[in-house]
């Protein structure tokens, strides 16, 4: 059997007048009206705890989304049981039958719940309706379509050589235990990739999803197990990340992470499965994937098209309030573009238009939570009281109708100030002004500013100068753009993953990734 070809959702515009911005619209005014009551699921069994957390609208941050109940340290150890007692079968399922029900979840996400889980993801992770179009729709569905097709080039890969009288050949089994998932608030599409990608190579996975993205991550499951998911494979358990790591990490059959979020939470999880390792504690080296921070930068080269670079830096800066690993967070400008384009930023950004996520003409709503605003705030804070930065748009916050902060720029005096250095997750753009002259110098500058390297991109028309960023900056990105914004990576398009410290590059939405679910066995056999 071949699995489909894979194709790239296309994208709904919703625009005035049309049907589906009048079904999005009724499900969004849906949610609004009802609170669904989220259990822990394990085994197919639903568990209420008792222990009860509420899931908040970011931009109408009084109202309550839904309640869900955080798994205990009994539902863990009984979702470990389950699942180990679920791996055999699951396992011995072949490999078409277990990608036919990510590609049914897929189709099931596309139709039945596909504006359901879009006012989820508006309305829970405050984006608007076209970010959350390209992650709970497109990102979501190309993932289930595109890690099938992935999975069957992995199978298909034999030693090319026999020698007379024998066969080799290699098995790609799944690891020996169980897979845990951890899933970020950021995107939906992350959290139906994160415990479907092991799974579909035949792992069981425990699944905790991101406290604020707990609608969403739900209707995913619930498709999952519609799709034909047997009860076992994959469990949900929303709660505490401490517990959940401390009890589903501290397991002799813990066998690999699939995580993304903070560098901070991975170091730590990192930390205790390498002190768990020296131990003794596990079967084996437990397979450790994890997409983590970024500082992303745009740099501009005076060769660059002016309107291209300010267009391209306010969508990647500013699009879901600057909450994509992704996002562009600083940017180096060359002196002799710089007050053209300082007069165009700052009249866009003043033109944004920022309200409910709900509000089909917003381009910016709140951010996650009050820690997040808080967070933000702060730097904003640094930046007025500091010498060394200037705020030449925005600075405004407000929490009392949802955690709202205003599209921010800095002017950074010195290229070491703060805010060009540490990850901040919002709208707020860093901004260095170099003397053109020193484009290479700058470069560098760029390369050892911070310690991650997920995203950037270089504009400039000059090849000389898009060869010598490539060159200097080879290592500061693990997805580089050219005369492009560095984010919006798309499934089956451009891999997407980053090194240093913002994780291990194990390459979402590609082979590479779905290689680390699997442990090979190279089998000869003589005739
Ligand atoms: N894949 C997303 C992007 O490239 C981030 O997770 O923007």
């Amino acid at each position: 059997a071949s699995i489909p070809k894979p194709y790239n959702e296309p994208m709904l515009n919703y625009e005035v007048g049309s049907v589906q911005r009048k079904l999005l619209k009724e499900a969004c005014a849906k949610l609004r009206n009802e609170t669904i009551e989220i259990p822990c699921i394990v085994g197919g069994e639903e568990i209420k705890t008792g222990d009860v957390q509420k899931q908040l609208i970011c931009s109408d941050n009084k109202k309550v989304l839904c309640t869900f109940h955080q798994a205990n340290a009994e539902v863990l150890q009984k979702a470990i049981d389950n699942s180990l007692a679920a791996k055999s079968k699951w396992e011995a399922l072949p490999f078409e039958d277990r990608a036919a029900i990510f590609l049914k979840t897929a189709d099931l996400l596309n139709t039945k719940y596909r504006y359901e889980i879009l006012a989820a993801t508006m309305l829970g992770q405050g984006k608007t309706v076209w970010q959350a179009e390209i992650d709970a729709a497109a990102e979501t569905i190309d993932f289930l379509r595109f890690n099938p097709k992935y999975a069957e080039e992995i199978y298909s890969q034999q030693p090319p050589a026999n020698t007379n009288g024998c066969w080799n050949r290699v098995e790609y089994r799944p690891l020996e235990g169980y897979v845990v998932a951890i899933s970020p608030f950021n995107f939906t599409a992350i959290g139906a990739n994160l415990p479907s990608s092991p799974a579909l190579m035949g792992n069981v996975v425990l699944w905790k999803p991101a406290s604020t993205a707990i609608l969403s991550n739900y209707i995913v499951f619930k498709a999952f197990r519609e799709a034909g998911l047997p009860d076992g494979v994959i469990q949900f358990l929303p709660g505490s990340g401490r517990l959940v790591g401390d009890i589903l990490i501290n397991n002799r059959n813990f066998a690999g992470l699939h995580f993304t979020g903070s560098t901070g939470v991975f170091n730590g999880i990192y930390q205790k499965t390498a002190a768990n390792l020296s131990a003794g504690l596990y079967r084996g080296y437990p397979r450790i994937v994890g997409e983590t921070g970024g500082k992303d930068f745009h740099f501009l080269h005076n060769s660059g098209e002016v309107d291209h670079f300010v267009f391209n830096t306010l969508r990647a800066s500013f699009e879901y309030q600057g909450q994509k690993c992704s996002a562009c967070s600083r940017a180096y400008i060359p002196a002799s573009l710089w007050p053209t384009i300082k007069e165009k930023l700052v009249s866009n950004v003043k033109e944004m238009k920022q309200g409910q996520s709900d509000d089909f003409s917003v381009f910016v709503s709140a951010v996650i939570d009050k820690n997040s605003f808080n967070n933000i705030k702060s730097y904003i804070d640094h930046a007025k009281a500091s010498a060394d930065a200037e705020i030449i748009v925005g600075g405004g916050c407000d929490d009392s109708v949802g955690w709202f902060v205003e599209p921010t720029i800095i002017v950074a005096k010195d290229p070491h100030y703060k805010s060009m250095e540490e990850e901040i997750f919002g709208p707020v753009l860093t901004i260095y002004v170099y003397e053109d002259s020193k484009f290479e110098e700058t470069l560098r500058l760029c390369d050892t500013t911070s310690p991650y390297a997920l995203t950037g991109s270089i504009f400039a028309k000059c090849r000389y100068a898009v060869q010598t960023a490539n060159q200097i900056l080879k290592s500061a990105a693990g997805n580089f753009y050219i005369n492009d914004k560095c984010t919006g990576a798309v499934v089956g398009q451009q891999p997407f993953g980053g090194a240093r410290a913002s994780g291990t590059n194990d390459k979402a939405g590609a082979s590479l990734n779905l290689l680390r679910w699997v442990s090979a066995r190279t089998i000869k056999e003589n005739f």
